[in-house]
């Protein structure tokens, strides 16, 4: 534990710092319903959280922040959330824009973006190709996303490949497989943080996270803050990772 005083980013060690980050954002429901509050204000509420994350990860140097904003599964919910859930992403990526293309922040979109109305897309559309240049930072918002799927498209966009004579069935490896995901702009995450206690994957980032660390926290969306994720990248880098080798081999513990 740390004082009060202390931030854990101070804690950071440069070194260590995660390149790419991704965040599954949950609990913005049980937030405001523990504040007789409807859901959708949970949603509003949580944008600030967004917002913080973003401009805590400039700060500290992590060049991909994946947030999942919208599961392929979510289009399951009432009607009336759905549609308020895409008019407060039209609103967010409006307010958003101007500082996040200042800050040099390059937004990606992720998933099935076909299945969104088509206000919504247009509106995607155009933040992606103003901001496709921008170097500080890749921000991927994950909408209308699903890992399943993206991995199923994958396969049918090498199959095509491959009828086509364009790759031969022995190019397809672990590296060239994930160079057809949606994500191929960026390294896999060394870290997924998510919100709200819940402890499973909701279909996200499947492939990507193979050797990820995982954090949960009981926190809700919305209430989670810079300070928070300081802590969570703190706690990252005091994990050791093996993929697979023993401590000793690790390049820290050598002592040649
Ligand atoms: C996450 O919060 C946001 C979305 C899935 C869009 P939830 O809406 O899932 O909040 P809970 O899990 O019901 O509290
Ligand atoms: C996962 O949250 C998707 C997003 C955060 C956008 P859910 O709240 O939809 O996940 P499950 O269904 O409870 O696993
Ligand atoms: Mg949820």
């Amino acid at each position: 534990m740390i004082s009060k005083t202390e931030s854990y980013k101070q804690l950071l060690v440069p070194e260590k710092m995660p390149q790419h980050v991704a965040i599954i954002m949950d609990g913005n429901g049980r937030w405001a319903k523990k504040k007789n509050r409807p859901r959708l204000f949970g949603h509003s509420q949580g944008v600030k959280s967004v917002r913080n994350v973003v401009e805590a990860s400039v700060e500290i140097g992590v060049k991909h922040l994946t947030l999942y904003a919208f599961s392929l599964e979510n289009w399951n919910r009432p009607q009336s959330e759905v549609s308020g859930l895409m008019s407060l992403m039209i609103s967010t990526i409006q307010k958003e824009f101007k500082t996040l293309h200042k800050n040099n922040v390059r937004i990606k979109l992720v998933g099935n973006l076909a299945l969104l109305p088509t206000s919504v897309k247009e509106k995607v559309f155009e933040t992606e190709r103003i901001t496709q240049n921008n170097t500080a930072m890749t921000l991927n918002i994950a909408l209308s996303y699903g890992s399943q799927w993206e991995i199923a498209e994958a396969a049918k966009k090498i199959a095509i490949d491959v009828s086509q004579n364009k790759i031969s069935p022995d190019d397809i490896t672990p590296e060239s497989f994930s160079q057809y995901l949606l994500t191929s702009h960026s390294p896999d995450p060394e870290l997924l943080i998510r919100t709200s206690g819940e402890f499973r994957i909701s279909n996200f980032l499947l492939y990507q996270m193979a050797y990820t660390e995982l954090y949960f926290t009981d926190t809700l969306w919305p209430d989670f803050g810079k300070e928070a994720f300081y802590e969570a990248i703190y706690h990252f880098q005091q994990r050791e990772r093996r993929f697979g080798k023993i401590s000793e081999q690790l390049p820290s513990n050598s002592n040649q």
